[in-house]
């Protein structure tokens, strides 16, 4: 009696320990995941023999890579427009099913999981950087597809660096039940490669890239990056500022209300704060060392990114 019930102990403390073998098709690479080096595309991961994660790829090296890798099928879950047309010149079809900071609705998880468990693999998922909102997806996937627990898809958002700072996605995980095949096949059969999101969206897509070539010229110094050698320091600083006024503008921003414009003007003033700095200093003069006036004024704007996410976003 003793030593048949200990295999079920066995089990049941693997169970526990979330470490529970998947009975899924796929086999469980990870977590822990292997980190991939690719290249244009960060934070690359084999979550399992179907399933890869990373960052939007950037530029044919990318795409040509992830043929390599054996995928078929990229789906973007970013706001940004995928690029369809370069991913079909190395055979690769998209399908777009983006979502926010603040969780995956319980539709769009239910096509994740389709999508996942119907296209050509093997499937490559990206957001904007890899980390957040794609490994989400990856986590949700992997429950409905590959048989991964819960506690796998949380250990794989924590090993791709999803911030806690965004409960939403954690609870998108937490919370997913894994649908039966009566479920899925009551969704509709396609998928679309490109859809349309909200202007906020849009311009949110806008100001991350503004804000991409912002780090970079922060990181080489505050002068204009060896790689990158169109970018102009205070131009940068001034179309984030006027990203701001224009979004101001826009029907979703009254509709917002008052609370979100107010924190759309004083973003503004931030980057406009960023432009001056980057203006007067004389960032191109050879010998300047850290400008310490360009940092705070950075440091300021990226605290108008993180403030209007907290409220309004995650
Ligand atoms: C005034 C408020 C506000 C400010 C300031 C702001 N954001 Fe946002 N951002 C939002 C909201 C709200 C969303 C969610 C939009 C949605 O999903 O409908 C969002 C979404 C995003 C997204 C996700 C877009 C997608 O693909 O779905 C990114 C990326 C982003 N913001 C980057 C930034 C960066 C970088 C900054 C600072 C340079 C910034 N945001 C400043 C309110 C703001």
């Amino acid at each position: 009696m003793k030593s048949a019930l200990r295999p079920l102990a066995l089990f049941l403390g693997l169970l526990l320990s979330g470490l529970a073998p998947a009975q899924g098709a796929d086999t469980v690479v990870g977590p822990p995941s292997r980190p991939l080096h690719l290249p244009g595309i960060e934070n690359a991961f084999q979550a399992t023999d179907r399933v890869f994660s990373g960052s939007q790829p950037e530029g044919d090296e990318a795409f040509a890579a992830l043929r390599k890798l054996g995928v078929r099928t990229l789906i973007s879950v970013d706001g940004a427009r995928p690029e369809v047309e370069r991913a079909a010149k190395f055979g690769l079809r998209y399908v777009h099913l983006p979502h926010g900071y603040d969780g995956i609705p319980s539709n769009t998880a239910l096509r994740l999981a389709q999508a996942a468990a119907t296209v050509e693999g093997p499937i490559f998922v990206h957001c904007h950087h890899g980390k957040h909102r794609g490994p989400a997806a990856v986590g949700v996937i992997c429950q409905a597809t590959a048989g991964w627990s819960t506690n796998q898809a949380i250990a794989f958002m924590k090993q791709a660096g999803t911030s806690a700072d965004y409960p939403g996605l954690y609870r998108a995980n937490l919370g997913f039940r894994v649908p039966d095949a009566a479920e899925l096949a009551r969704l509709p059969a396609d998928f679309p490669a490109r859809v349309e999101v909200s202007g906020l969206v849009d311009a949110m897509v806008e100001l991350d890239h503004r804000w991409d070539h912002l780090k970079a010229i922060q990181q080489a110094g505050w002068k204009v990056p060896a790689n990158q050698p169109d970018l102009v320091p205070a131009g940068e600083a001034k179309l984030l500022a006027e990203a701001y006024r224009e979004l101001q503008r826009t029907p979703e921003a009254r509709t917002k209300g008052e609370p979100f414009r107010e924190q759309l003007r004083q973003a503004e003033t931030r980057a406009e704060a960023l432009h001056a700095a980057l203006k007067t200093s004389p960032a191109s003069a050879p010998g300047t060392f850290v400008l310490r006036p360009a940092e705070d004024a950075f440091k300021g704007a990226g605290q108008s990114c993180t403030a209007c996410h907290r409220q309004f976003r995650n």
